[in-house]
């Protein structure tokens, strides 16, 4: 798959090493993230990422903050977007399944590299379900039209 990884400064270290796991899976791997330490504004990764999946760029999308809310939230603005930030393997699993989430978030404050990793895997491993889960996306977007 062509994925789409962001970040703010908060997420430069697990980023890379996000980056590198998905590489050794096999992934091509387009980093729209900073590799600054310096403090900047996440909203501008979760756009930047967002369009990229929206846009059909990339199949999906990886995006890291501190608490990984920010920055999905930023990303959840842009139409089309399913951005779901998740501190759980289990999570990222239904995330797909049910929401059929585009890009998975997660906190480099909140989880550790190895829980990082099985929640990209999850993810990444998962396939949406469909069937009723159908609907309710579709009225998920309808909001984007009010
Ligand atoms: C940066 O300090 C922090 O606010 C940001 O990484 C993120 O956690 C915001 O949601």
């Amino acid at each position: 798959m062509k994925i789409a990884i962001g970040n703010d400064h908060a997420a430069v270290e697990m980023k890379r090493e996000i980056q590198k796991y998905l590489e050794e899976l096999g992934h091509e791997v387009v980093n729209y993230g900073t590799d600054n330490f310096e403090s900047c504004s996440y909203p501008m990764y979760g756009e930047k990422v967002a369009h990229a999946v929206a846009d059909k760029e990339v199949d999906c999308g990886v995006l890291i903050c501190g608490t990984g809310v920010g920055i999905s939230i930023a990303a959840n603005k842009v139409r089309g977007i399913r951005a779901a930030v998740c501190s759980d393997a289990t999570t990222a699993h239904l995330v797909k399944a049910h929401n059929n989430a585009n890009i998975i978030a997660f906190g480099s404050r909140i989880v550790g590299i190895e829980l990082a990793r099985d929640i990209v895997k999850a993810y990444l491993d998962a396939e949406y379900e469909g069937g009723r889960h159908e609907k309710r996306i579709r009225m998920i977007h309808e909001i984007e039209d009010r």
